[in-house]
């Protein structure tokens, strides 16, 4: 594969992934990725057998290799209610069968990366699923020290929801996931269990600034108590709901929840065990 970065102006185009990508497809995720997929993964990606996906190609190479993939991004459609985010997305209970994009793997060749591709790749997967009525959100596992992977999500504005200790076992060891949402067509949660218990911290600390700066108005004598409680209390603005209070606050990961959880991916193989979804 391509690794040294790209000397000419590359033309990017993206186009979904067919029979004649299987080779390629199968070394990009042999190269990009730490886990072996089953062929049966190769094989429904390419034959659109339940699985979705765009290709990036670098039209401005010579000949044939204009067609090769530099990128991919593969997604499945599941349903809401059967997802483990089930408790995060808006529910309809008249609607039993909304659904979301769960993606499975995104990859760029090193040559081509900080292109913006993978981005524009995340782009079509978003438009995809808002064009779908019954989808509520895309989401997607990252393993928690893939910076670059964390970085492009923030800044695709994916919002991240849990914090997985010990989701993927590779090669005998536990690596932590991180589960990032982008929520469509209305499918926000109204409101998590934690973003309740957030929202009434930050409602009773309101209520102590406001009796605080009563207090700091009758009592002038007496400024510097207040003035030390005052800077480390935080003021809510009337403007500010309980579900952009949980985004705010720490300018790392907006994690609302942290679960101890393992999953099952019928596309991994043996290299690693028990262990999450496909994208790392
Ligand atoms: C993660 C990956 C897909 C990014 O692909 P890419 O085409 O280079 O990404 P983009 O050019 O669209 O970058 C978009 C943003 O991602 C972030 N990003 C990308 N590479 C980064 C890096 N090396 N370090 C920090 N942030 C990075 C930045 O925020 C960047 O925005 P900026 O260019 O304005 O700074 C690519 O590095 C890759 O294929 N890695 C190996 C496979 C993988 O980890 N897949 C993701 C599984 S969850």
């Amino acid at each position: 594969m391509i690794g040294r970065k790209i000397s000419h102006r590359p033309f990017i185009a993206y186009r979904p992934i067919g029979p004649s990508d299987l080779g390629i497809l199968q070394q990009l995720h042999a190269d990009l990725f730490p886990i072996r997929y089953e062929p049966e993964f190769f094989h429904n990606v390419v034959n659109r057998r339940e699985i979705i996906s765009w290709g990036a190609v670098d039209r401005s190479r010579p000949g044939a290799q204009s067609d090769d993939l530099i990128g991919f991004v593969t997604i499945k459609i599941v349903l809401a209610r059967e997802s483990e985010i089930t408790d995060l997305v808006k529910c309809d209970s008249t609607q039993s069968d909304q659904t979301l994009v769960y993606i499975l793997t995104l990859g760029v060749v090193e040559a081509y990366r900080k292109f913006g591709i993978a981005s524009a790749l995340i782009r079509e997967v978003t438009r995809y699923a808002k064009t779908i009525p019954t989808c509520r959100a895309a989401y997607l596992h990252v393993i928690s020290y893939n910076t670059p992977a964390i970085y492009l999500y923030k800044k695709m504005s994916f919002t991240c929801v849990r914090r997985l200790y010990g989701f993927y076992l590779i090669e005998g060891q536990h690596y932590d996931a991180y589960l990032f949402v982008y929520y469509v067509n209305g499918g926000r949660s109204p409101c998590s269990p934690l973003e309740l218990v957030i929202g009434a911290v930050k409602y009773v600390r309101t209520s102590l600034n406001s009796v605080a700066s009563r207090l700091w108005r009758y009592d002038e004598k007496k400024p510097w108590r207040w003035t030390k409680y005052r800077e480390s209390c935080g003021f809510m603005t009337p403007s500010q709901s309980k579900r952009n209070l949980v985004n705010e606050g720490s300018s790392e990961f907006q994690c609302v929840s942290c679960i101890n959880r393992r999953y099952t991916s019928p596309y991994n193989s043996s290299s690693i065990e028990r262990c999450g979804a496909a994208n790392m």
